[in-house]
């Protein structure tokens, strides 16, 4: 497993910022800006109130009341699935979808495919952090996807 922490990053005020606004510079032409449980929260809110956009929320399953749509994703030993209320997504909207990682891309393509299904157009994929080797990209193929940082 190759693990990259993003804590020190976000522990240096000037850092944080600095993520902030190049990912609200993201959101200029979007509705919404999504962001995946739970480290995505993390970058995608402040992003979305700095860009004066709403935030929409894509849990982990079982976290969510009402009806949601669900998506399911591998993860190294497992899989995982996605949830988001698609009420809150209306058909049509323009999406930035945000997360902190990019490594295998399972999380993102589950992300997108999510947003998709409540009739949202995911304008950009964009993520604090990408791990080039893992080869997530790849499967974002046809996506317009940012990465702040490579490793
Ligand atoms: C991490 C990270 C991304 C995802 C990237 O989340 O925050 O969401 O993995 O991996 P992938 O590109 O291979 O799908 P994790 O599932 O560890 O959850 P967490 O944010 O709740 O810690």
């Amino acid at each position: 497993m190759l693990f990259k922490d993003i804590s020190p990053l976000l522990a240096d005020a000037d850092a944080f910022a600095r993520v902030v606004a190049a990912m609200a510079a993201l959101a200029e032409d979007v509705d919404l800006v999504a962001g995946v449980e739970a480290r995505g929260f993390v970058v995608a809110a402040p992003a979305a109130h700095a860009a004066g956009r709403g935030f929409v929320a894509l849990r982990k399953a079982g976290k969510l009341p009402g009806r949601t749509l669900r998506a399911s994703y591998a993860l190294e030993y497992a899989t995982a699935e996605l949830e988001v209320r698609p009420d809150v997504v209306p058909a049509g909207a323009r999406v930035l979808l945000v997360d902190d990682v990019l490594a295998t891309g399972g999380t993102l393509v589950a992300g997108a495919s999510l947003l998709e299904s409540c009739g949202a157009q995911v304008v950009r994929v964009a993520v604090l952090l990408e791990i080039a080797a893992l080869g997530g990209r790849a499967q974002l193929a046809g996506r317009e996807v940012h990465a702040l940082l490579q490793a």
